[in-house]
């Protein structure tokens, strides 16, 4: 279990039916870089990013220098009002699918590429994903449990037990970040990949608000070629709301290594309370 979140240093949205289709079966029925510390099973108690004394853990030096250049900006998150427009329009919803993991792993930190004290990294695509919570009004939610969960490289997931001899050990499959008072939340996890059954490489989120139900949606990919051919993404309402799911993944300029960013803000139907 890593003991210490990795953050980027400046860290400060509609229900869609079910849509299965035949061929789209996989996930088609059914549910800071380490921000572990304090995330029992079951718990949403966990420390926030906001909570962690500067430098501290693996976001010190040269890794947090290298978030600072994202370009993952105060200045994006800072001005709710200027998104009114686009928050005219919640995040879909997207199905749970089958592989929540029944049982979650020992480490659900935010760092999904490394597990435990390991010090070999999944293979894959490498991306910084963020992103705030919002609720209708733009204004960010805080003690937001937010949860991922996708694919390895491989195309499989942790929970896949018909499968688990193929899958890479190294990718911890899972992750979760309780938001503050920005309602932002961070991961560095992998690319997804299509798999069978499922044509567009997707990232399943799940939120959780002391409340309420749990809520879930999926994260796809701009301009992949599956997402027309992906029962689920075709059903999302219609192409804006498709839109509001589906993003860029970018080349980090600052990266030698290939790596990618990607940005989605969750937007939710709740109103705050006066
Ligand atoms: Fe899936």
């Amino acid at each position: 279990m890593n003991t210490n979140p990795i953050v980027p240093s400046s860290a400060g949205a509609a229900r869609l039916d079910t849509a299965t289709t035949p061929g789209d079966s996989g996930c088609g029925s059914p549910s800071p870089l380490h921000q572990g510390r304090g995330w029992g099973e079951g718990s949403l108690s966990g420390s926030r990013a906001e909570d962690r004394p500067a430098g501290s853990g693996p976001a010190s030096g040269s890794r947090r220098a290298f978030l600072a250049r994202l370009g993952l900006g105060a200045a994006l998150f800072a001005v709710p009002g200027a998104f009114a427009e686009e928050l005219a329009r919640k995040t879909p919803w997207v199905e749970e699918g089958p592989f929540y993991p029944p049982k979650l792993p020992l480490d659900t930190d935010n760092d999904l590429l490394i597990v435990n004290d390991s010090i070999t990294p999944a293979v894959g695509e490498v991306t910084h994903l963020s992103g705030r919570v919002l609720d209708k009004r733009g204004d960010p939610i805080r003690n937001a449990a937010v949860e991922i969960w996708s694919v390895d490289s491989h195309g499989i997931y942790l929970a896949d037990s018909s499968n688990r001899g193929q899958y890479d050990s190294h990718f911890q499959g899972f992750g979760r970040f309780l938001t503050g008072s920005t309602g932002e939340y961070y991961f560095r996890t992998l690319r997804p990949v299509a798999y069978p059954g499922r044509r567009a490489p997707h990232i399943h989120f799940k939120l959780k608000l002391k409340g309420r139900d749990p809520w879930t949606t999926q994260l796809f990919v701009k301009g992949e070629p599956g997402n027309a051919q992906d029962g689920l993404w075709r059903g999302i309402g219609d192409e804006q709301a498709r839109a509001l799911v589906t993003v860029d993944f970018v080349p980090v300029k600052a990266s030698r290594l290939g790596e990618l960013a990607a940005r989605f803000d969750i937007v939710l139907d709740i109103t705050p309370a006066a």
